[in-house]
């Protein structure tokens, strides 16, 4: 899978570690940053992996902040993503089955590498159950009405 990676400066070194084990497992892996030791802001982190899904260069993405939710909350502002922030492997797991989440974000102060690694496994590993694809049309819909009211 190409999947793209980025983290904020609260994360650099989770998701180095992170992008090295996707490497390891056979996933083309995009690193997109930030660098050690210099203090960045996460929504242009978002907006680059966002922009690599909804491109087509890129199938998934992951993101890494202090706690995932600012992350999260600018991916999600991107027509087409659909961002899920993530706690444990249960959550991640049905992330994908329940929403078919295309970016996992992740809180690097908050989680251990460990659960951050197997959540980012459970998520990539679970099928979506397209039982629920018509809650994510509706999703879509939202996403396309708002945007002609803004259009107004
Ligand atoms: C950066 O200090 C911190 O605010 C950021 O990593 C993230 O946790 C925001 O949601």
């Amino acid at each position: 899978m190409r999947i793209a990676i980025a983290s904020d400066h609260a994360a650099v070194e989770l998701r180095q570690e992170l992008a090295e084990q996707l490497r390891a497992a056979g996933h083309e892996v995009a690193d997109l940053g930030a660098e050690l030791g210099v203090r960045v802001d996460y929504p242009d982190y978002a907006e680059q992996v966002a922009s690599r899904i909804v491109d087509g260069q890129a199938d998934r993405g992951v993101l890494v902040c202090g706690t995932g939710i600012g992350m999260s909350i600018a991916a999600n502002k991107i027509p087409g993503i659909r961002a899920a922030l993530v706690h444990d492997v249960t959550t991640a797991a049905l992330a994908a089955a329940h929403n078919n989440a295309n970016i996992l974000c992740l809180g690097g102060r908050v989680l251990g590498p460990v659960t951050l690694a197997e959540c980012v496994t459970a998520w990539l590993t679970t099928p979506f159950e397209a039982r629920h694809q018509h809650r994510l049309d509706k999703v879509t819909a939202l996403e396309r009405n708002n945007a002609s009211e803004r259009g107004k």
